[in-house]
């Protein structure tokens, strides 16, 4: 058989996603017969944010029904599929148990092979889906950017990689989100931030840009939330600055400490192609102002996902688990559990 079907769920936060990728044996290339994300958004907004128990208990009556709706728009039947990916972490342990258990369920009821995948990967190649994957892509510098980890990583191929650095604190995603919240925006703040952001002046206020001017690769954003807090708390400045304003100053400032770090490290490392991934790539400054920097500074490709691809979705983890799946990186139900703090390591050599 020269193709190959993979069921894939994600559920690692408050998304419940299927896909289901045909993969081609020939051409390498793993297309998608059907895609489907089920957002928890309405549930979480009333609590003003993720509340773990809540999201595993809204994962659980979705997550057959999205299955079974994947089958439908794919044309297929769960005898059709030839291994079940999941995500197995890192992310909220509650979330990816319904996850990991259902697929475990379906791999043992099946007896198919399963692949555990790492949600992070998934963010880091999502950029390659529906791409022809050159050779001369690599090194790859990889820009993960979620609610979760902001994290920059060469890739040397697939499935070889080296963090180069990352968050010693808040993600950036993180950080969007608690300005948010303290500017009364409501849940998920990143995006209602950045819409907000597009009538402010970026630099109506100098917050600050942490390590920016440090010779490594990790971050930290969880000064930058301090800084807005007091800003807003300090009563000579609350009637003069705009919520328009710290939010286009808050964004400037979080965009200019991700692209001057990623453009020092495509230098340093002389990458062919910089991959941005996570759902801070839904940014629209940042993948202008990555793009721009990029063009002006290096010879290296600039590769953004699409948008379906962007914040958590089964599609990245189908096209993750093709590459383990190629090079025979697959096993059973009874080895697979989840892990909240998976890491992103090497698996091939
Ligand atoms: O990758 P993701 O969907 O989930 C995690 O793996 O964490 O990323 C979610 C994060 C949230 O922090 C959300 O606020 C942020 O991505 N985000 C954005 C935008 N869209 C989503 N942040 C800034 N601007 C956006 N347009
Ligand atoms: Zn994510």
């Amino acid at each position: 058989m020269s193709k190959k079907i993979i069921l894939a769920i994600e559920s690692s936060a408050d998304e419940t996603s299927v896909a289901i990728g045909i993969g081609n044996k020939q051409t390498k290339k793993i297309t998608l017969a059907s895609h489907i994300v089920y957002s928890q958004i309405q549930i979480h907004r009333k609590t003003d944010g993720i509340v773990p128990e809540l999201a595993a208990r809204a994962h659980l009556p979705k997550i057959i029904p999205t299955i079974k709706l994947a089958l439908t728009q794919s044309k297929l039947e769960l005898s059709d599929i030839d291994a079940i990916a999941v995500t197995a972490g890192p992310g909220l342990i509650t979330s990816l148990m319904v996850g990991v258990d259902t697929a475990k369920a379906l791999a043992f009821a099946l007896n198919k092979p399963i692949i555990p995948a790492n949600h992070l990967e998934g963010h880091l190649l999502s950029s390659l889906a529906g791409k022809n994957l050159q050779k001369r892509a690599f090194p790859a510098l990889g820009l993960i950017v979620s609610g979760g980890h902001t994290l920059l990583v060469l890739v040397k191929s697939i499935g070889r990689y080296q963090i180069l650095g990352q968050t010693l604190d808040d993600a950036a995603g993180e950080c969007f989100d608690k300005v948010a919240k303290i500017l009364g925006l409501p849940y998920p703040g990143g995006p209602e931030l950045s819409r907000l952001a597009k009538q402010g002046n970026p630099y109506a206020i100098d917050f600050p840009r942490p390590m920016i001017n440090k010779k490594n690769f990790n971050f930290s954003f969880a000064g930058l939330k301090t800084a807005v807090l007091y800003r807003t708390q300090d009563s000579k400045f609350i009637f003069q600055d705009s919520k328009a304003d710290i939010a286009a100053s808050l964004e400037q400032a979080i965009v200019d400490v991700l692209v001057s770090k990623t453009v020092s490290a495509a230098k340093k490392y002389r990458v062919r192609a910089v991959l941005l991934g996570g759902g801070v790539s839904a940014n629209e400054k940042l993948r202008h102002t990555l793009k721009k920097e990029i063009k002006k500074n290096l010879t290296a490709e600039f590769l953004v996902p699409d948008s379906r691809y962007r914040t958590d979705n089964a599609g990245m983890i189908a096209l993750a688990s093709w590459y383990r799946l190629q090079q025979g990186f697959i096993t059973t139900f009874d080895k697979v559990a989840a892990n909240p703090n998976l890491p992103l390591i090497s698996w091939q050599n």
